[in-house]
């Protein structure tokens, strides 16, 4: 699949089917993920597939009872490391740069994914603290994005777009 396919076919799913997704799979999404510009090459990020029911659950709940999250046979969580990103830049690295990288990560496995027949949503509305909490994590993991991902029970038509035209500055 041409990368402008990919981009034009991308779309967020909020619905899926209960069929799993293969390991290989998601492991091909992450060599997505981890090609992935990052500032200063210093790939300041790390990733966690949560495939366990019950914290799905638990990152439901901290995406503030987004009730299909859980129904998604696979969440992948998106994390900054916060050292990893200070040692290379300090302020700059932990405010923007780690946030950007993870950005450019992320659209790398939604894009990925579409030609898998897969597709996901990017989530950002979660309590970070939540995230932390069921996951686990270390105080230097920032948790930045969910993407629940699967097959799709239905893709959505695309949302209205602004024009080229309208936010060329
Ligand atoms: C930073 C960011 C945060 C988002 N957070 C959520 C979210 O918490 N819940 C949700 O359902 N969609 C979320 N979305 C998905 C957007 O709603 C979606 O991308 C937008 O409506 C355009 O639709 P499209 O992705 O199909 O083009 C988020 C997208 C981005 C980039």
């Amino acid at each position: 699949m041409q990368a402008s396919e990919a981009i034009k076919k991308r779309r967020s799913v909020r619905d899926f089917k209960p069929e799993a997704v293969e390991d290989d799979t998601l492991m091909e999404l992450l060599e997505a993920a981890v090609n992935a510009p990052t500032a200063g090459n210093v790939q300041p990020w790390k990733f966690a597939v949560v495939k366990e029911d019950n914290i799905k659950q638990e990152l439901e709940k901290a995406a503030l009872y987004q009730s299909w999250i859980s129904r998604a046979p696979a969440v992948i969580v998106v994390m900054a490391d916060l050292n990893r990103a200070a040692a290379a830049y300090g302020r700059r690295g932990v405010e923007l740069y780690c946030i950007q990288d993870t950005a450019a990560a992320t659209q790398n496995i939604l894009l990925a994914a579409v030609e898998k027949g897969l597709y996901g949503c990017w989530i950002g509305a979660f309590s970070e603290k939540g995230v932390s909490k069921c996951m686990d994590l270390p105080s230097e993991l920032r948790p930045l994005v969910l993407l629940p991902l699967g097959y799709p029970a239905a893709i959505p038509s695309p949302p209205p777009r602004r024009q080229v035209e309208e936010v060329l500055f």
